[in-house]
């Protein structure tokens, strides 16, 4: 099985961004039925892809939106989220969109610092509200993934350390704006070996023994996203795993009666849906390489130049024996390359290259460097 393109979109001026929209409802229906025993609250992580036709039909599928700029958070409630399912998070949220969030009144904060904490406080108590807030901890535990990528180590920017908790949480005393409600982690993103899931179920496990015994009961526990997907076998393994993520949850993470478990999943949801078509401008052989230079550079697609990402790539419109090729775009930088030495079927210019697994952190990455117009997006 290789990669079809409706015949519909085959003379569309290149490059687009098409999205499979049957693919995302399976994987939606996969992920819900998956969640539903464990009764775990899913959050779809609006920075993969913030689409209004694919946020919608997430939304519809019974999903909350997870959300990191106030831009987000008014996309998502334009795409039809409750509020009550909107959680608003970020290393440095402005002043101007903690306002908007808190006068939406949306379910949460997570909350990734005692300055932030503060001004979370003096907002919400300057319109008359109590902020709801979830602590975004480092738990300090190692994703195993790409280090861009990581976010749950000491040395990461991201949330409260642990040494610093105990500080926080009695600092709560003096916030009467605030109201602690949940604990929240986040360790990286392309996740495939799920057993760091079972150490940040441990620290979590403690974390939240050592809060109870400080008074703290929390109705809410936020174990992050970053669940990976297959991208060497798009037609063959289209859809995550979600049973063996939750049951890493289900397995390791001590609940307390009635407590909410929540996830926040973007690349898994998204990422598989949408591929990037691109037209063969010119086949250009030097001494040592055959390269394919496509219409289509870094910026409709940064992460194959950004984080050496591997991208599935087919020549859609060529039938013959396959060469090796370095497939690249035409931006100025030599980092604008798609693949280098991969096998393609004997290409031409004007044969149609399809860019596989490209539905996350896509088309939200993408920028007009080089006066570039933005590619344009088709769904079916
Ligand atoms: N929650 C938090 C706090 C996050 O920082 C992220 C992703 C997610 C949830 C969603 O993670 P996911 O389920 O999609 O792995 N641009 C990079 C990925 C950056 C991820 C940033 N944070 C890439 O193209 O691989």
């Amino acid at each position: 099985m290789s990669f079809q393109l409706p015949a519909e979109f085959n003379s569309q001026p290149t490059p687009f961004y098409y999205y499979d929209l049957a693919l995302l409802d399976q994987t939606l229906a996969a992920l819900t039925a998956a969640a539903r025993p464990g009764n775990f609250q899913v959050h779809y992580a609006l920075k993969a892809n913030s689409n209004l036709p694919i946020l919608q039909r997430i939304q519809q599928a019974g999903l909350g939106a997870d959300c990191v700029s106030g831009g987000e958070v008014q996309r998502a409630l334009e795409a039809g989220f409750a509020p009550d399912h909107v959680v608003f998070a970020g290393v440095g949220k402005s002043d101007a969109e903690i306002n908007r969030a808190l006068a939406a009144d949306i379910f949460c904060f997570n909350a990734e610092s005692v300055p932030e904490l503060q001004v979370l406080n003096e907002l919400a108590a300057a319109q008359g509200r109590k902020a709801r807030v979830a602590l975004r901890i480092n738990p300090n535990v190692d994703a195993h993934t790409h280090a861009y990528i990581t976010t749950g180590l000491e040395a990461n920017k991201f949330g409260i350390s642990l040494s610093d908790l105990a500080g926080v949480v009695d600092g709560l005393d003096s916030l009467p704006n605030v109201e602690l409600i949940g604990l929240h982690a986040h360790i990286g993103s392309q996740i495939t070996e799920l057993h760091v899931f079972a150490n940040l179920s441990r620290k979590l496990n403690e974390l939240q023994t050592w809060l109870e015994d400080r008074g703290h009961q929390l109705p809410h526990l936020n174990v992050g996203g970053g669940l990976g997907i297959d991208y060497q076998h798009p037609d063959t393994n289209p859809i995550p795993d979600f049973k063996a993520y939750f049951g890493m949850f289900e397995q390791h993470l001590v609940r307390r009666p009635g407590q909410q478990v929540h996830v926040e999943l973007g690349r898994a949801v998204v990422a598989q849906a949408g591929t990037l078509v691109s037209r063969v401008l010119y086949v250009k052989e030097s001494q040592q390489t055959r390269f394919a230079i496509l219409d289509a550079g870094m910026t409709e697609l940064i992460r194959p130049a950004l984080y050496g990402s591997h991208h599935h790539i087919e020549n859609i419109s060529s039938q013959l024996p396959a060469l090796a090729y370095d497939v690249v775009g035409p931006i100025c930088e030599s980092s604008d390359t798609f693949a280098k030495a991969v096998q393609l079927a004997e290409t031409r210019r004007g044969d149609l290259v399809a860019i596989r697994s490209a539905g996350a952190y896509g088309e939200v990455m993408s920028s007009n460097y080089n006066l570039r117009e933005k590619a344009e997006a088709l769904y079916r």
